[in-house]
């Protein structure tokens, strides 16, 4: 990094300009005070709504923080897009793809609706979340696969923080109503591959890993691995295999903001996932992963604070993809 840096080959070469854009756009978003927590899981309504935190990391490892960005959140949602690119680079796309299609479903994440073909719309809404985590590790124990899922999680992270949040796990366990009735609507429909273990149990692990926790600095380090073809900028390691990591980044584009998708991929033109947490990655390939949070969200589910962070960014750089 130093000889790079020396030679002035980085690809941000000049790094204190860059950065001081960054801390003008993350500090006009503070004013914003929209927006609310989420409510539905008793646990995540007791969020400070103010926090606000940013972290990015380049593909060459240079990194920058401001705010809040040690302080652990939920990933919640944003799971889903580092959970598909773990099952896609274990089993491969196609497999995978024989359970979950890869459209937008233009429904709420958490509806019950299957596409023309029976299957869930895309890996990134809960039905199609549900079938990828079931899909993680067949076959292994639950404490095994949740062991293999997170050692993945901190090689994303180059052995960043990456926790676990019981009180959310037990809390969003205790109010999943729609969670079951979405899994046992895909059981009836045969959406699940066989040998999977009951449904209480896998949907047990799929809250776990809504409930794994992270901070914006650690996130924007397994953002910056999507944005470097899959390979973590900070240690050189595969995490991902470059066919799954290019997929991860369509369906982010396509599918990662809830409803907002089709908007955000207009207006800031990058791959994002958010999470019911507020917080959010945003992956600019071959140049940096950023991680936001903010926990107060607009209607759509998505982080006031970090949307309109990305809107800005997109006016002061021309990071968007066309
Ligand atoms: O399944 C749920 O309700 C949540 N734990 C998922 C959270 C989330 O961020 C919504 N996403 N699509």
């Amino acid at each position: 990094l130093i000889s790079q840096a020396l030679r002035n080959q980085l690809v941000i070469p000049a790094w204190q300009e860059f950065t001081s854009k960054m801390k003008y756009i993350f500090e006009s978003c503070t004013d914003i005070r929209t927006g609310h927590v989420a409510t539905y899981i008793p646990q995540l309504a007791r969020e400070d709504p103010d926090r606000w935190g940013m972290s990015i990391c380049t593909i060459d490892g240079q990194r920058y923080s401001l705010g809040d960005c040690k302080i652990p959140f939920c990933l919640q949602s944003i799971s889903k897009a580092f959970n598909y690119a773990i099952v896609a680079s274990d089993i491969g796309a196609d497999d995978l793809h024989s359970f979950v299609g890869h459209e937008p479903s233009g429904r709420l994440y958490n509806e019950i609706c299957l596409d023309s073909s029976g299957k869930p719309h895309n890996p990134l809404i809960n039905a199609g979340a549900i079938i990828v985590t079931s899909l993680l590790k067949k076959g292994l124990p639950l404490a095994d696969r949740y062991d293999f899922v997170r050692q993945e999680y901190v090689k994303l992270a180059a052995g960043g923080y990456v926790g676990f949040n019981n009180a959310v796990f037990l809390s969003e366990r205790d109010s999943a109503d729609r969670n079951y009735a979405l899994s046992y609507y895909m059981k009836e429909n045969k959406c699940f591959p066989d040998g999977i273990l009951s449904l209480r149990e896998e949907l047990d692990f799929y809250f776990q890993l809504c409930s794994l926790e992270t901070t914006c600095e650690s996130a924007a380090v397994m953002a910056a691995t999507l944005a470097n073809g899959g390979v973590c900028p900070l240690t050189n390691e595969r995490c991902i295999d470059s066919r799954p990591c290019r997929d991860v980044l369509s369906l982010m584009y396509s599918c990662g903001m809830y409803d907002y998708s089709g908007q955000f991929a207009f207006h800031v033109g990058l791959p994002a996932k958010s999470g019911v947490s507020g917080g959010m990655v945003v992956v600019v390939p071959n140049l940096m992963g950023i991680c936001l949070w903010s926990p107060a969200l607009d209607k759509m589910g998505n982080s006031c604070r970090g949307v309109e962070f990305c809107q800005k960014l997109i006016e002061t750089f021309n990071f968007h993809n066309y």
